[in-house]
C-alpha cells in the first residue's frame, strides 16, 4: 500500500504498521517542496478551511477557520503514558501504556478512511547539529504538513540524514474523522469528544487523535520538542524547555545570549524580538527563537542553545506594529493565520492590530462582524505561523548547528499583584526554586478559566514529559555539568493598579534586559534583598522614559507577609511532590522565609 521510500526497516515499518490500521486512501511521503506546500494550500483552500489573502496586501498567505470546538491546546486530554505513575508525576495525567494504546488502537481502526496519509519526516533543530533530533510525524491533515513546512525543517533532506537506521521520534496524528465514499466532511474536522494528546517517553512515542490545532497536531512542538525531548534530556544530561533565546549587542559591540521561560501566551514572541527604545543608542537585540530552547552543555562546559524550531506560530491578538514590528514583518506574507478576522480588502485583522477597528469584517468564525456587534472578531488564541527567516532581526547565529552559548536565564509570569518587575537569584539553586515556585494568571493559549492563578514551575506544567520533582533534580544537577552556570533573574511585566498596567513593557523591557545582561557581565550593581539581587532606581537605564522613583518603588515594592503567603501556594506543589521533591528546595525555602 506505501510505495516504499526508505531504505530505513524500522521506519518502514512504521508507516505500514499505521497504514494498515488506519486505512487511508493512499499514503504520500512528504518532500518539503515549495510545490508540495503550495499543493496542500490548495487542498484546504479547496475544502472550505481555507481562503487565499489579498495577494497585494499578504503575499503567499492564507486565512484558516478551525471548528470553535479546536481553538487551543487540550491539557485535560494530555497524557504521559510513562511505564509507571510515578515516572509521569502527580502534575500530569497518566494513563498505563498498554491500556492507552488499546483505547487508541480502537480509536484509529479506520479512522483515516477517505483520506490521505501523509509521512512527515522532520528535524527540530539545524540538520547535522550534534543537538538536534529527528522525528517522523503521520498525519491526514494537509493543515498539518503545511504547519509543519514552516515550523521544521522537513522533508527528503531529513529522511536522508536519517540514513537507513537513523534513530526517530515517531509521531501519529489524525484529526479523527473517517469519511464515508463520496462524502467530503466539514472544512475542519476533528473530534473534540475523542481528543487524546498521549506521550510514550520509554518508546519515544506520541499518538494524538481528534484535533487538528496548534500544540494537540504539530507534534514537533511541545508534545516532541517538550514533552518527549524533556525525557530525552533527564536521560542524557541536558534541558529542553519552554523559552525563548535571544541575543543582546552592547555599544561594546559584546553578544551575550539569555534564554527566558515565560508561559504560554505571557510575552515570549514579544521579548524575544523586542526593539529597544532609540534613546539608548548601542543597544540592539536578535531572535534565536521565540518558544522552544534546548539547552546542552558542549566539550569545553558551556551552556549552549538551538532553536529546535524554524518558524514562529505566534499569538496574534495584541500583537502590532507599535507592540511588536518585528512579529508584523515576519507575518507580512508566506504565512498561515488561523483564527483571525478577514477585512473586506482580503487581508487579516485582531483585536490589538490597530488602535481603530476596521468597520466591518467577517470574523473568525466566518460571520459579519462590526465594532459595535459585542463579539471578538480574533479568537483570543488566534494564531499567525511565520518563516523565521522572514524575521528582520533573526541572529545570524540562529541556525549555528553548535547553537549559542548561553549567560543568562530568565523566568517570569504573568502576575497582577506582589511580584516586583525584576530580581536576580543569589545562586544557581536559588534560582532553580525561583523557576520551579513560579506562578501565572492562566491564559487562553489551553482550555481552562482565563486569569486564575496557578503554579507554573519553570512555564514547564504543561509540558514537562515526566515526574517534576524529578525535573527539579536535574535542574539542580545541570550546575555540574557547566564550567560556569548561567545568571538566574525573574520578571514580571504585568503588574497592575487600578487595572491598568505599571510597567509600559514590550520594547521598554531592554531597560531591564540591559540591566541582566550586564549583571550577567559582571559590570552592573545589584543590591541585596530578601527576595534576591535587585537594581536600584539609579541602576536602570532611563534615557528617553519618563518614569518616575516613586513608580518605580511601587513597581519594585511587596509585602513581606504576602510574599510569606506565597510560600504556603509553593507548599501546595511540593506537598504534592512529596517524595520526588529535591531536600535543596525546601532548604531554598526556608532561607526566604529566614530573609523575610
Ligand atoms: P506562546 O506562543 O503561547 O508560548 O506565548 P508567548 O509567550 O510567545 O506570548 P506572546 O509574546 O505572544 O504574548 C502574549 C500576549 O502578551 C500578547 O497579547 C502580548 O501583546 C502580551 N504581552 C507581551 N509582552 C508584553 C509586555 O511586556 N507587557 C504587556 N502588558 N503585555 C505583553
Ligand atoms: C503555547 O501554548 O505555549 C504555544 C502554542 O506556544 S501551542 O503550539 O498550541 O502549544
Ligand atoms: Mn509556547
Amino acid at each position: 500500500m506505501s510505495e516504499t521510500k526508505t531504505k530505513h526497516q524500522e521506519l518502514q515499518r512504521f508507516v505500514d504498521e499505521w497504514a494498515a490500521r488506519c486505512k487511508p486512501d493512499r499514503v504520500e511521503w512528504c518532500d518539503g517542496s515549495d510545490a508540495e506546500y503550495d499543493r496542500m494550500l490548495g487542498l484546504l483552500i479547496e475544502s472550505g478551511a481555507a481562503i487565499r489573502l489579498n495577494p497585494s496586501k499578504r503575499p503567499n498567505s492564507i486565512l484558516v477557520r478551525s471548528d470553535p470546538r479546536d481553538v487551543a491546546r487540550v491539557e485535560s486530554r494530555t497524557f504521559i503514558c510513562s511505564a509507571s505513575p510515578e515516572g509521569a508525576g502527580p502534575t500530569n495525567n497518566w494513563e498505563d501504556p498498554l491500556v492507552m494504546r488499546k483505547k487508541l488502537n480502537a480509536l484509529y481502526d479506520g479512522c483515516m478512511r477517505g483520506r490521505t496519509m501523509y509521512v512527515i519526516p522532520f528535524c527540530m533543530g539545524p540538520l547535522g547539529s550534534p543537538i538536534a533530533q529527528i522525528g517522523v510525524q503521520l498525519s491526514d491533515s494537509p493543515y498539518v504538513v503545511a504547519n509543519m513546512k514552516i515550523m521544521t525543517r522537513m522533508g527528503k533532506p531529513v529522511l536522508d540524514a536519517l540514513g537507513d537506521d537513523g534513530r526517530f521520534v515517531k509521531a501519529v496524528h489524525s484529526v479523527g474523522h473517517p469519511l464515508e465514499p463520496g462524502e467530503t466532511g466539514p472544512a475542519w474536522p476533528c473530534n473534540p469528544e475523542n481528543t487524546y494528546i498521549t506521550h510514550f517517553p520509554e518508546k519515544r512515542t506520541i499518538l494524538s487523535f481528534g484535533s487538528g490545532y496548534g500544540g494537540n497536531a504539530l507534534l514537533g512542538k511541545k508534545c516532541f520538542a517538550l514533552r518527549i525531548a524533556s525525557a530525552m534530556a533527564r536521560d542524557e544530561g541536558w534541558l529542553a524547555e519552554h523559552m525563548l533565546i535571544l541575543g543582546v549587542e552592547g555599544p561594546d559591540g559584546k553578544k551575550t545570549y539569555v534564554t527566558a521561560a515565560f508561559p504560554s501566551a505571557c510575552g515570549k514572541t514579544n521579548f524575544a524580538m523586542l526593539i529597544p527604545p532609540k534613546e539608548m543608542t548601542g543597544w540592539k537585540v536578535t531572535c534565536v527563537g521565540d518558544d522552544i530552547a534546548w539547552l546542552k552543555p558542549d566539550a569545553e562546559g558551556n551552556l549552549r542553545a538551538i532553536n529546535p524550531e524554524a518558524g514562529f506560530f505566534g499569538v496574534a491578538p495584541g500583537t502590532s506594529m507599535e507592540t511588536n514590528p518585528n512579529a508584523m514583518i515576519s507575518c507580512a506574507r508566506d504565512s498561515i493565520f488561523t483564527n483571525v478576522a478577514l477585512t473586506d480588502d482580503g487581508d487579516v485583522w485582531w483585536e490589538g492590530m490597530t488602535q481603530e477597528p476596521p468597520k466591518h469584517l467577517i470574523d473568525w468564525t466566518g460571520k459579519d462582524w462590526t465594532p459595535d456587534c459585542g463579539r471578538n472578531a480574533a479568537h483570543p488564541n488566534a494564531r499567525f505561523t511565520a518563516p523565521a527567516r522572514n524575521c528582520p532581526v533573526i541572529d545570524p547565529e540562529w541556525e549555528n548547528p553548535a547553537g549559542v552559548p548561553i549567560r543568562a536565564i530568565i523566568f517570569g509570569g504573568r502576575r497582577m499583584n506582589d511580584v516586583p518587575l525584576v530580581y536576580q537569584a543569589f545562586n544557581w539553586s536559588h534560582g532553580v526554586y525561583i523557576g520551579a515556585t513560579m506562578g501565572s494568571e492562566q491564559t487562553a493559549a489551553a482550555e481552562g478559566q482565563v486569569g486564575a492563578l496557578r503554579r507554573d514551575p519553570m512555564a514547564m506544567l504543561p509540558f514537562c514529559g515526566y515526574n517534576m520533582g524529578d525535573y527539579f533534580r536535574h535542574w539542580l544537577s545541570m550546575a555540574k555539568r557547566v564550567k560556569e552556570p548561567p545568571r538566574i533573574f525573574h520578571v514580571n511585566w504585568f503588574r497592575k493598579k487600578d487595572g491598568k498596567f505599571m510597567w509600559p513593557g514590550f520594547g521598554q523591557n531592554m531597560r531591564v534586559l540591559r540591566w541582566v545582561v550586564e549583571r550577567s557581565r559582571g559590570q552592573a550593581i545589584g543590591v541585596e534583598s530578601p527576595l534576591g539581587w535587585i537594581p536600584h532606581y539609579h541602576d536602570i537605564d532611563w534615557r528617553g522614559l519618563d518614569f518616575s522613583e516613586a513608580q518605580w518603588d511601587e513597581l519594585m515594592g511587596y509585602s513581606r507577609d504576602r510574599v510569606k503567603k506565597q510560600t504556603l501556594s509553593h507548599e501546595e506543589l511540593f506537598l504534592e511532590l512529596s517524595e520526588a521533591l529535591p531536600k535543596t528546595m525546601i532548604f531554598e525555602r526556608e532561607l526566604l522565609i529566614s530573609r523575610l
